[in-house]
């Protein structure tokens, strides 16, 4: 694994209802669209609702993920028993800068620790090299099933 260091502070935060717009504009680039399994573009009203419906759901968990102080992207957790799917897009201009896999370790440690989670997972299209990379770096261990790689990543290993 290569785990070169990010070249930022990395933090998440719970997302609250004034991130609704940053999120849609993230989620809404094109890069962001290509990789996900439904590129189409999504209207505000329809992510609005969506987005504040999460922040009501237990099942899942939104964080902003802060570098240098800034909002910068976004990661999700889509829970269920005691596993969770993982989902990332980072502000376009902050990208390539290693802030994917801190988010992803941080992500890893807020699931082991306060969320008690044992394992995540994660989708991600066989042409996403950075994903796959930013994964593989916060430690999860891909194998291909079909058109998809999953990422997983067993939060137990090195836990007593
Ligand atoms: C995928 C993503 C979360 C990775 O996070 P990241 O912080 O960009 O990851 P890294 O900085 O470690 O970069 C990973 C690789 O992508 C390259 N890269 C990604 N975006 C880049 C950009 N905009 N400019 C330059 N390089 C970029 C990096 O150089 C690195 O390449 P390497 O593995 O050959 O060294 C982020 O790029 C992103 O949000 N992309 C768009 C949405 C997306 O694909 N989400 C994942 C869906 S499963």
């Amino acid at each position: 694994m290569n785990a070169s260091p990010p070249l930022v502070v990395v933090t998440l935060r719970p997302a609250t209802v004034e991130d609704c717009k940053p999120v849609w504009l993230w989620r809404n680039d094109e890069e962001t669209r290509r990789a996900s399994f439904d590129p189409s573009p999504i209207d505000y009203a329809t992510h609005q609702s969506w987005f504040l419906g999460s922040l009501d759901n237990a099942r899942r968990k939104i964080y902003i993920v802060v570098a240098q102080g800034e909002p910068s992207g976004v990661v999700r957790l889509d829970i269920a028993a005691r596993q969770a799917t993982v989902s990332i897009h980072l502000a376009p201009e902050r990208r390539g800068q290693g802030i994917g896999p801190a988010a992803l370790r941080a992500l890893a440690d807020l699931a082991s620790g306060e969320l008690e989670l044992a394992v995540l997972l994660a989708s991600v299209k066989p042409d996403n090299h950075a994903s796959l990379a930013a994964f593989r770096r916060a430690g999860f261990t891909a194998s291909r099933a079909g058109p998809t790689v999953t990422l997983a990543r067993d939060l137990r290993e090195g836990k007593g």
